[in-house]
C-alpha cells in the first residue's frame, strides 16, 4: 500500500509543474463500484480543477451518489482510486464539506449550534469559527435565526443551514448531493443563485450532483453526464457562459443550446 501512495505523491507534481498547469484538485481514476452483483459504476475517469464548479448529471439510480460518496471517502471503490490534492482518499477527510439531499440537522440544536458542529468535532478554535459562522449565516439570510431550532425553519432555510455547516470549516472541496431537489421550483432557483454567490466569494472546488439539466447548466463550469447502470461518463461539457449569472440567462439562446446538448447526451445513452 505504501509504495503505491508514494508513487501518487510524485507523478502529478512533476508532469503538471512542467506543463505550467495547476494540479487538479480531485482525480477520479478508473473508479468502479459494485454492490454485490449489481455493477453501479464502471470505470469513471475525470479530474476536477482547483476552484472549478463541476456538476454530475444523470437520471436517478445511475450512481451519482455512489460516485460522490467515494470522492468524500465515505464509501470505498471496488477498483480504481480517488486522489485529492496529492493524497489517496481512503476515508473521510476533514478538508471536505458534504451537503446531502436532506439537511440532516440535529433537532435539539439551534441553527448556530448545528453550523458549529464540525468545528466541535474537529476541535478547532471556537472564537474564529463563531465569527465565520455568523458571516455565513448573514450571507445566507439566516442571521436572525441563529438561535432558532430547525423545526422553526422552512425546508429552504434548513438546507441553507446545512450549506453553512459544510462551509464553516473552510473546506477545500464542497461536495453536494442533490441539495435542492426537495425544494419547490422558486426556492430552488433562489438557492442556486445563493450558492453561486457564495462560490464567487469563497471559490471552493465544487462537485454538485443533480438530475436537473437546467440546474446543471445554470450553475456549472463543466457538466459530466452519466449514463444508465452500469454508469459510465457519456459526455463532458464545458459551460462557457459569463459569470456572475442571473436567472435571466436561462432565457438566452446560448444557455438553451447547452441544455439541448446535455439532453441529447442523456437521450443518446437512453436509446441504447
Ligand atoms: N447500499 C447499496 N446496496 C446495494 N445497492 C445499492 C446501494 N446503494 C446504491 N445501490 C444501487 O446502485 C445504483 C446507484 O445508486 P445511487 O448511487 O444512489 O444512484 P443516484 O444517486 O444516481 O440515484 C442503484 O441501482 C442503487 O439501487
Ligand atoms: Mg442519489
Amino acid at each position: 500500500m505504501l509504495p503505491k501512495a508514494a508513487a501518487i505523491d510524485e507523478t502529478p507534481n512533476r508532469s503538471t509543474a512542467a506543463a505550467g498547469i495547476a494540479a487538479p484538485a480531485v482525480r477520479v481514476e478508473s473508479v468502479s463500484k459494485a454492490y454485490g452483483d449489481i455493477e453501479a459504476i464502471r470505470r469513471a475517469d475525470f479530474a476536477v480543477a482547483e476552484g472549478e464548479f463541476l456538476s454530475i448529471l444523470g437520471p436517478s439510480g445511475c450512481g451519482k451518489s455512489t460516485l460522490l460518496m467515494m470522492v468524500a471517502g465515505l464509501l470505498g471503490p471496488s477498483s480504481g482510486r480517488v486522489v485529492i490534492g496529492e493524497r489517496l482518499v481512503d476515508g473521510p477527510r476533514a478538508d471536505i464539506g458534504v451537503v446531502f439531499q436532506s439537511p440532516v440537522l440535529l433537532p435539539w440544536r439551534t441553527v448556530m449550534e448545528n453550523v458549529m458542529l464540525p468545528v466541535e468535532m474537529q476541535h478547532l478554535p471556537r472564537e474564529a469559527h463563531v465569527r465565520r459562522a455568523r458571516e455565513l449565516l448573514a450571507v445566507t439570510h439566516l442571521e436572525e435565526f441563529a438561535n432558532r431550532l430547525p423545526r422553526e425553519l422552512s425546508g429552504g432555510m434548513r438546507q441553507r443551514v446545512s450549506i453553512c455547516r459544510a462551509l464553516v470549516i473552510d473546506p477545500r472541496i464542497l461536495l453536494m448531493d442533490e441539495p435542492f431537489s426537495a425544494l419547490d421550483a422558486i426556492t430552488r432557483d433562489e438557492m442556486g443563485q445563493e450558492l453561486l454567490r457564495l462560490w464567487q466569494i469563497h471559490r471552493k472546488t465544487v462537485i454538485f450532483v443533480t438530475h436537473s439539466i437546467r440546474e446543471a447548466a445554470f450553475l456549472s463550469d463543466r457538466v459530466i453526464v452519466m449514463g444508465r447502470r452500469p454508469a459510465t461518463i457519456v459526455a463532458d461539457v464545458r459551460i462557457d457562459l459569463p459569470r456572475p449569472r442571473a436567472l435571466s440567462i436561462e432565457e438566452t439562446e446560448p444557455f438553451n443550446r447547452y441544455v439541448r446538448t446535455l439532453r441529447q447526451a442523456i437521450e443518446a445513452n437512453h436509446a441504447h
